[in-house]
């Protein structure tokens, strides 16, 4: 794990392998590039003039033995015009910052990089943020190449230069950074494996050693004919076209007081979503085996909660299952009875996340929860209205969705609220069950949300549509560890520790 400090004894002196600065547009220099540059006896702007140094955003320069430092390597990253320097720009200036330390080899770094105005980015914030950046660009995925593995990344220490004022909340940010970042890396594990290896036993199975090594955990999971005893009809009708097993996976964390209602998360757990008989076209139908990034994301926050031990009561559910075409497979027009003995038309075989969902969501009310949010690579309906930006929350208490939205604004990992009113509901009349699984294409992000609210009647209940956030498409192919940030910085501030 990789050690991190925070103190404020002058740069000359820093003994690292590496300083990483910033640098404005600005002819007018401030802070460690005016510092570095006089006790260089004005070498850098000897190096800006001649145009070795440049500062556009995203640009970073590697100088060497820059004298006066004891560091033999000074990385300086462009931080544009000074005016534009906000949150955005400082967490992309040290990703960069970040990537180029590591392919110098570099085991030790100093971050002296300008930071926006407090009121833009707090202590705390700024604590946490390099050490989720730091945990980000180490990531290395659990790639199955044969051949010569890359070497993992060096660095092993992050000196953060800041005023001694500033520590005591920078190293609180740290070690939530830190937890977070581990949190995500579990995330980006799971969701980059393939559907034939991360199954929802595989996942039964990851969720047991979470158990096993964190002591506030316990684990329960629950095998196909106990989900039968369960009457979850629902949830098998959609596994039943696979071979593989199902299973539903209770992880909880108490770390409340016992009189106060535990939070219910739940993770859409699709180990592979072929879409059953109404199959996907191929295009990109590989990118379903991140059809699990639900479960991974309460998976992933349920690690961050006993790394932090939060004192909230925590409960994870996660049904899983494979979503396949097969002889045995449910058709479209078939009829499956829920656990709560509403009945669904399965008009579309595709639309298989709702159906798991709804029999989690009635399992959660036997813990008396005092809120309950379900999270879900559910429509890409939700990536046609948000792109990939923001995640959808759609909620039948608006509090909650602000609640959420808040969290995911202070957390750098945004969501957008999505109207749900019951007007929506009217698009899944049928005329054979209680209802259909689908509503047809208009709106059909919160028709998703309008399925699952039938199920939610009397819960405080909020719904997260991570579709668009979950992963990366093309060369940049990979989970992105999102929205466990936006939950954990929730759940810090339902457990009283909210940040400022
Ligand atoms: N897992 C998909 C949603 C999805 C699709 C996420 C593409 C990210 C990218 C979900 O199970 C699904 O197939 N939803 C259907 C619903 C439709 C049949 C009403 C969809 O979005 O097309
Ligand atoms: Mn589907
Ligand atoms: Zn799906």
């Amino acid at each position: 794990m990789i050690q991190f400090e925070a103190h404020d004894r002058p740069l000359a002196t820093l003994r690292v392998d590496c300083i990483a600065i910033g640098l404005f547009e600005e002819t007018e220099w401030s802070g460690a590039a005016r510092a570095l540059n006089s006790l260089s006896k004005g070498r850098l702007k000897a190096l800006k003039a001649r145009g070795d140094l440049s500062t556009k955003p995203g640009d970073v320069t590697l100088l060497h033995d820059l004298p006066g430092l004891r560091s033999p390597r000074l990385l300086v990253v462009g931080l544009g015009p000074r005016k534009d320097f906000q949150r955005r720009g400082w967490r992309k200036a040290l990703g960069v910052a970040l990537a180029a330390c590591l392919k110098s080899g570099s085991r030790s770094l100093g971050i002296a990089v300008e930071r926006p105005a407090a009121t833009q980015l707090d202590d705390y914030y700024f604590g946490r943020g390099v050490a989720e950046l730091t945990a980000r660009s180490v990531y290395r995925t659990n790639h199955l190449k044969s051949g010569r593995k890359a070497p993992r990344p060096a660095l092993e220490s992050v000196t953060i230069v800041a005023d001694a004022a500033a520590r005591a909340d920078i190293k609180r940010g740290v070690a939530h950074g830190q937890a977070i970042g581990a949190g995500q890396q579990l995330f980006r594990d799971l969701g980059n494996l393939p559907g034939n290896i991360c199954t929802p036993r595989y996942l039964a199975t990851c969720a047991k050693e979470l158990a096993r090594d964190h002591r506030s955990l316990r684990t329960r999971v629950l095998d196909e004919a106990q989900i039968r005893r369960l009457k979850m009809g629902c949830l098998l009708a959609v596994s039943r076209g696979s071979e593989e097993p199902p299973r539903f996976i209770i992880v909880e964390h108490r770390g409340g007081r016992k009189t106060s209602a535990p939070i219910v998360l739940v993770g859409k757990g699709v180990t592979f979503d072929t879409g059953g008989i109404s199959l996907k076209d191929p295009g990109a139908m590989d990118e379903m085996k991140y059809d699990m990034c639900g479960a991974a994301s309460v998976l992933s926050v349920m690690k961050v909660a006993a790394l932090l031990k939060l004192r909230v009561n925590l409960i994870g559910l996660v049904p899983a299952v494979e979503n396949m075409p097969s002889g045995r497979a449910i058709k479209p027009g078939d009829i499956a009875t829920s656990a709560s003995g509403k009945t669904v038309e399965i008009l579309n075989t595709d639309a298989e996340g709702r159906l798991i969902l709804c029999d989690a969501l009635d399992y959660a009310r036997r813990f008396n929860p005092g809120t309950v949010i379900d999270i879900a690579t559910l429509t890409g309906a939700c990536v046609v209205a948000l792109g990939h930006h923001f995640t959808g929350v759609m909620s039948n208490n608006d509090a909650l969705a602000r609640e959420l939205v808040e969290a995911g604004a202070r957390a750098d990992d945004g969501a957008w609220q999505l109207p749900l009113t019951e007007d929506y509901a009217d698009q899944l009349k049928s005329n054979f069950a209680d209802m259909a699984n689908v509503g047809g294409r208009d709106g059909g992000a919160i028709t998703a949300a309008a399925f699952l609210a039938k199920f939610t009647q009397g819960l405080n209940w909020a719904h997260m549509d991570i579709a668009g956030t979950a992963w990366l498409s093309g060369a940049q192919k990979g989970a992105t560890g999102r929205p466990v940030a936006l939950l954990t910085d929730f759940l810090l501030g339902r457990a009283g520790l909210a940040a400022s």
